[in-house]
C-alpha cells in the first residue's frame, strides 16, 4: 500500500515563489488506503473530578462519610435560632461492611418553627435549576424514641430561600432506605445552595449514606450529567477507553481499579483512593462505564489491571500474577459473557441482561514506567490466558513507538500498541508531517491512546499548570489539528486515537492536569477550541484516505472521502499569523459540485473558551460557491478548515 504523503512544511525564501499561491493537490483517483472506522474515540479516567463532581451526577460530596476518617468533611451543623444539634462520625453504627462509617445527628433542642440538623455543601455547591426533579435517597436509623418526620431541602447558602423540600418518616432502630422527590419551581440557576436535613423535635438519627441526584441523562438512576453526555455524543465517538490511565493502576496494588468492588448496589461499594489525590465513591463503576458506552453508541476499549501500580510496585509474573489474570478473565466474562456464565449472570443480576460488544482489551497502562522490566512477561501471561479463552479479542500492549524499542513486548506479538503524545503545539507542527512515515506497515495496529497539544512552556503535570486556564487555547488546537491530520493520513495503520484528559471541573482545587478538552462547573459546561477541532474532524470522516501533496507552504492537512456519497473532506490547518491564498486541485474527479460547505475554526491564537465565555472560539459554517476541480481558496490566519466537496 502506498504511504500517504504529508502536506509538506517548508518555506523557501525565494521572492518569486512566495509571490505565488501554494497548490494543494488531492488525488481522488486512487485512494491510498482505508480510513479506520474507529476514528475518533474518547479517553476517560477519574482525574480533575471527572466522575465524582463531574459526569457522575451525584450531588452530595462525602455521601458515605468515608472521605476523611477524622471529620465529616462537607457536612456542617444547622442550628436555627434556639435549636441545638451536634454531629459526629460513628464507626460503631455502620450500615454494612462496605459503608463502614455513619454520621450521627443528635438534636437536643428543636425550637418551635426552627429546626436543627445537618447540611452538605455538595461539589462546589448544589446546582439549582428551575422546574427540576431531584431524587434524594437516605439510609437512616434512629433511637427508639424518634420516628420522624425528617425534612430534606435544597436551601440557599444564606438560608433564606428554600428551593425544594420534602419529608419522610417511619424511622426505626433498623437501617432503612428512604426516598424523597424534591421539585424546584421558578428559580434562576445557581450553585449557591446546600442540601439540608432537619428534625423539628429532639432525637438522634444515624445516616449511612445520603444521596441526591438531579435529572440525569435518559433519566437513568445512578446516572450521568446531561450536559456532559450531550457534549460527548456531539463528538460522534466510536469508542471509550476506560478506566485509565493512571486510574486503572492506582498508586498501589491495593488501590488499583478493582472492578469487582465497583459493581452491585451503590451501598455495597466502599470506594477507593484515586491516584489523583482524592477519593472515588466508585458510584461510577464497571457497569456504569459500559452503559456510558452504550448510551453513546460507542465501543468499550477496556484496560485491565496488569500488575503494575504507580508507586513503582509490580506483581511478579508467574503464580503471584495468576489471581490478577483471573480477575481480567472474569471482567471480560462480566462484559461479554452469556447469562449462563458466572460473571454474565452477575451482570444480569446487576440489571443488564444483554452482553456488551468488546473487541479490544488493553493490558495495563504506560508500563514503560515499570523499571523492573517485568512487563514483557506480565503481558505474555495475560495474553496467553485471554487468547486461550477469547481468541478473537485484540490485545493492546501499553508500550508503543513513542518509547525505545528495547522496552517493547518481544515475547508475544501484541495486536495493537498504545502510544501517548503530550507535546507542545510547536512540536506537533514540526513532527506531524513525518509522523508514522517510517513505521513498519506490517507491524501491530497503532492506538494513539492519549494525546494533547499544550501551549505552555511546561508540561501538563507541572504544578505551574494550576495558574493557567484549565482548557487549552486556539494555538494548542492548531497543534491538535495537525496531529489529527497526520493520524488520518496514516489511518491505515493508526486504527484508533483519543485525546486526554477529557474532563476538568474548573472549580478551585478540583484539577490536577491541564489542558483538558471539556470544562465545567457545578452548573454549566463548555468545549475548548480543541473540543471543536476534534468535533470538526470526527464528524467529517470518510472511509477512504486520499493522498495529498503540496508546493511549499506552512499549511498541513489531509483528505478523506465517503466512498458511498463521493463527498471529499479536505481538512487544512494554517498555524501562521497570516492568511494564505491557495490553489486547490482535486485530481481524478469528473466534476465538482459548484457549492460546498466550509467549517472554520479561527481567531486569536491566545484565546480559549471558558464558563463565562463558552463560545468565543467555535466553528463557523459557511457555503463556498463557483467551484471547479481546480479552485482558489484563502485560509484565514490561525485557522482550521474543513471543506466538504461533492465530487463525481
Ligand atoms: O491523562 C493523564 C495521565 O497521563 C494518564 O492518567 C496517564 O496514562 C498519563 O501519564
Amino acid at each position: 500500500m502506498k504511504t500517504p504523503t504529508a502536506i509538506l512544511i517548508c518555506i523557501i525564501a525565494t521572492t518569486s515563489y512566495l509571490a505565488t499561491a501554494a497548490t494543494i493537490t488531492v488525488d481522488a483517483g486512487h485512494p491510498s488506503g482505508k480510513a479506520s472506522p474507529l476514528f475518533y474515540g474518547l479517553m476517560t479516567e477519574e482525574i480533575n473530578h471527572s466522575y465524582d463532581g463531574g459526569l457522575y451526577a451525584e450531588l452530595i460530596q462525602n455521601r458515605a462519610f468515608l472521605d476523611d476518617a477524622n471529620a465529616p468533611v462537607h457536612w456542617s451543623v444547622v442550628n436555627d435560632d434556639g435549636s441545638a444539634a451536634t454531629l459526629a462520625l460513628d464507626s460503631s453504627n455502620s450500615f454494612n461492611d462496605k459503608l463502614t462509617m455513619s454520621l450521627r445527628l443528635s438534636v437536643t433542642k428543636a425550637a418551635k418553627n426552627h429546626s436543627a440538623g445537618v447540611a452538605n455543601d455538595g461539589y462546589w455547591g448544589i446546582p439549582v435549576k428551575p422546574h427540576a426533579r431531584y431524587r434524594a435517597s437516605i439510609l437512616a436509623r434512629t433511637e427508639s424514641n424518634f420516628s420522624g418526620p425528617v425534612t430534606v431541602s435544597i436551601v440557599s447558602d444564606d438560608g433564606h430561600t428554600v428551593y425544594a423540600t420534602g419529608k419522610f418518616s417511619g424511622l426505626t432502630t433498623d437501617w432503612k432506605k428512604f426516598e424523597v422527590t424534591l421539585k424546584t419551581g421558578i428559580a434562576a440557576p445557581t450553585a449557591k445552595a446546600r442540601f439540608v436535613i432537619t428534625l423539628n423535635q429532639p432525637g438522634t438519627v444515624w445516616f449511612g449514606m445520603v444521596s441526591l441526584f438531579p435529572p440525569t441523562w435518559d433519566n437513568q438512576p445512578n446516572g450521568f450529567r446531561k450536559d456532559l453526555m450531550q457534549m460527548m455524543v456531539d463528538l460522534n465517538p466510536k469508542f471509550l477507553r476506560f478506566p485509565g490511565g493512571n486510574y486503572v493502576e492506582g498508586d498501589t496494588i491495593e488501590t488499583r481499579f478493582d472492578w469487582k468492588k465497583t459493581i452491585g448496589p451503590v451501598e455495597e461499594r466502599h470506594g477507593h483512593p484515586c491516584p489523583w489525590g482524592y477519593r472515588s465513591t466508585d458510584g461510577l463503576g464497571l457497569l456504569e462505564f459500559l452503559k456510558w458506552c452504550e448510551d453513546m453508541k460507542a465501543e468499550p476499549v477496556m484496560a485491565v489491571y496488569a500488575g503494575y501500580s504507580l508507586k513503582g510496585m509490580h506483581v511478579n509474573p508467574g503464580p503471584d500474577l495468576d489471581p490478577f489474570v483471573q480477575d481480567a478473565l472474569d471482567e471480560i466474562e462480566y462484559v461479554t459473557g452469556g447469562t449462563n456464565t458466572r460473571w454474565g449472570a452477575q451482570r444480569v443480576k446487576d440489571g443488564h441482561p444483554a452482553s456488551f460488544k468488546l473487541d479490544y482489551v488493553e493490558i495495563g497502562n504506560e508500563d514503560w514506567f515499570d523499571k523492573s522490566g517485568s512487563y514483557d512477561a506480565r503481558f505474555a501471561q495475560f495474553y496467553d490466558a485471554i487468547k486461550a479463552k477469547y481468541p478473537r479479542l485484540k490485545l493492546i500492549s501499553t508500550i508503543g513507538n513513542d518509547q525505545p524499542k528495547t522496552n517493547f513486548v518481544h515475547s508475544r506479538n501484541p495486536d495493537v500498541t498504545d502510544e501517548h503524545y503530550y507535546r507542545p503545539d510547536g512540536e506537533f507542527i514540526r513532527m506531524a508531517p513525518d509522523y508514522a512515515k517510517n513505521y513498519d506497515r506490517g507491524g501491530p495496529e497503532i492506538f494513539a491512546g492519549e494525546w494533547a497539544a499544550y501551549e505552555t512552556s511546561f508540561p501538563p503535570w507541572d504544578q505551574q499548570s494550576q495558574k493557567e486556564p484549565p482548557t487549552p487555547d486556539l494555538k494548542a488546537a492548531l497543534g491538535d489539528a495537525v496531529f489529527m491530520a497526520a493520524m488520518e493520513r496514516n489511518a491505515d495503520l493508526i486504527k484508533m486515537n483519543c485525546y486526554a484528559p477529557m474532563f476538568v471541573n474548573v472549580n478551585p482545587g478540583a484539577r490536577q492536569w491541564r489542558p483538558d478538552l471539556i470544562g465545567y462547573d457545578t452548573i454549566s459546561a463548555y468545549g475548548s477550541p480543541s473540543y471543536y477541532a476534534i468535533q470538526m474532524f470526527s464528524r467529517n470522516l470518510g472511509d477512504e484516505i486520499l493522498s495529498t501533496s503540496s508546493s511549499e507552504t506552512a499549511l498541513q492537512g489531509c483528505a478523506t472521502r465517503n466512498s458511498k456519497t463521493g463527498e471529499i473532506f479536505l481538512k487544512l490547518v494554517n498555524p501562521q499569523a497570516t492568511a494564505e491564498p491557495l490553489n486547490i486541485e482535486i485530481n481524478g474527479v469528473k466534476t465538482l459540485a459548484s457549492k460546498a460547505s466550509a467549517i472554520t475554526l479561527a481567531g486569536n491564537p491566545d484565546e480559549s473558551n471558558s464558563i463565562t465565555q463558552p463560545k468565543k472560539i467555535i466553528p463557523i459554517y459557511t457555503t463556498i460557491r463557483h467551484l471547479k476541480p481546480n479552485f482558489a481558496y484563502t485560509m484565514p490566519p490561525h485557522s482550521i478548515v474543513v471543506l466538504k466537496l461533492k465530487a463525481h
